[in-house]
């Protein structure tokens, strides 16, 4: 353009000609529209509508112009920026929504997914084990009792009846703490605990004693340095060889089924006199020896019993060293593998199933918790 220039000619102040306005505005316009999400949103409200944004900074020249065309380019100015914000709010509205919207289906929860996706832990079946035994003899109304692990060699084997010198003494190699004139063991069964229950109770004693016994034992399928025993003691007056059968019979077909009996062969044990081994009807082939196919049993091995535990008439030597006296009273006690027990009922082939906390060994036995 030739001519003067005015001072004051708006035309001059290029940022508020109607072009260049609607340019910004057409620009401003276009970025909010092209915002596909609220960040984008953000940033062209940056650069249209912030405060370094060019219709913010041709708003600031507008107070440098005479009357009328500050009147109009304060219009146009004014117009385009009102334009610019409600497209920038409608947009923000939809993005918003298209936001939420979006929110729900990222966020959705689907009830029908299995809950509980932690694998829950189980009672180990040497706990439930234990417990199941007992229970069987608490309903007929006997006691748990429950005795220390490191344990007085005087309980442990001479208030057994098992002196220094006694040979019974080296069938049960033993753990021994030191120093050794403490005379301290980890004990190799759980008949201390008998010896225990008498020294603390008067009789009549029915006392079933589950717990942690310990043998220097190689670490094989069917030996372990550490196994579980439980132990039964009945001191009362007129108890004989008869109410020791009966009751392994009752504990017999409690824990296996009916007709699973047991029977008796002679045997020594230092605590007990008469002793016997006790042996339990196969509940496989139920005595026969064979099994379906007539093939020899694999449970028993083709005896038709399989080896339980120990037991007797308690030897009054022990009723004596455990203040009970053996005029009046007689007794009877057992003591089977805990483990053993659970290895034949479940079918267990290894031992150390039980001790090598694999948990699938575990459940296997069912989550019982
Ligand atoms: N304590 C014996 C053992 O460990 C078992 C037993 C207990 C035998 C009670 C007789 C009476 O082998």
């Amino acid at each position: 353009m030739s001519g003067p220039n005015n001072e004051y000619d708006p035309v001059q102040v290029t940022p508020l000609n109607a072009e260049e306005v609607a340019a910004a505005r057409d620009a401003a316009l276009a970025a909010v529209e092209a915002a596909a999400d609220l960040e984008q949103l953000k940033q062209a409200r940056l650069d249209h509508a912030g405060d370094r944004s060019p219709l913010a900074l041709a708003n600031r020249e507008i107070g440098a112009l005479p009357p009328q065309a500050r009147k109009e380019a304060g219009q146009r100015v004014g117009q385009a920026r009102g334009a610019i914000n409600q497209a920038l709010k409608a947009r923000q509205e939809v993005l918003e929504a298209a936001h939420e919207e979006q929110m729900l289906v990222v966020e959705t929860v689907d009830v029908t997914l299995p809950v509980d996706r932690h694998p829950r832990g189980a009672r180990h079946p040497l706990t439930t084990g234990a417990e199941r035994i007992a229970d069987v003899f608490v309903a007929m109304g006997w006691e748990v009792a429950e005795g220390p692990v490191i344990e007085a060699e005087w309980l442990n084997f001479d208030a057994l009846n098992l002196g220094p010198d006694h040979p019974a003494r080296t069938m049960q190699d033993t753990f021994w703490t030191s120093p050794a004139e403490n005379h301290v063991v980890l004990r190799t069964h759980t008949s201390p605990v008998q010896a225990r229950s008498m020294l603390t109770r008067t009789p009549p004693i029915y006392v079933v004693c589950p717990g942690r016994v310990f043998r220097t034992d190689e670490y094989d399928a069917t030996h372990s340095p550490m196994f579980h025993q439980v132990e039964g003691l009945a001191i009362d007056e007129g108890i004989t060889m008869a109410h020791l059968k009966g009751t392994l019979d009752h504990f017999a077909t409690a824990m296996f089924g009916e007709g699973i009996t047991t029977r008796f062969r002679p045997s020594y044990f230092p605590f007990t006199e008469p002793s016997a081994e006790v042996d339990l009807v196969c509940f496989v082939c139920r005595g026969t020896a064979v099994n379906e196919d007539g093939d020899t049993c694999r449970t028993c091995r083709g005896e038709g019993w399989i080896e339980w535990g120990g037991c007797g008439v308690v030897n009054p030597r022990v009723l004596v060293a455990c203040g009970v006296d053996p005029e009046r009273y007689t007794g009877f006690a057992f003591g089977m593998g805990i483990d053993r027990t659970l290895m034949f009922r479940h079918g267990v082939e290894d031992l150390r199933g039980f001790f090598e906390g694999d948990v699938r060994f575990t459940t296997a036995f069912g989550t019982e918790i």
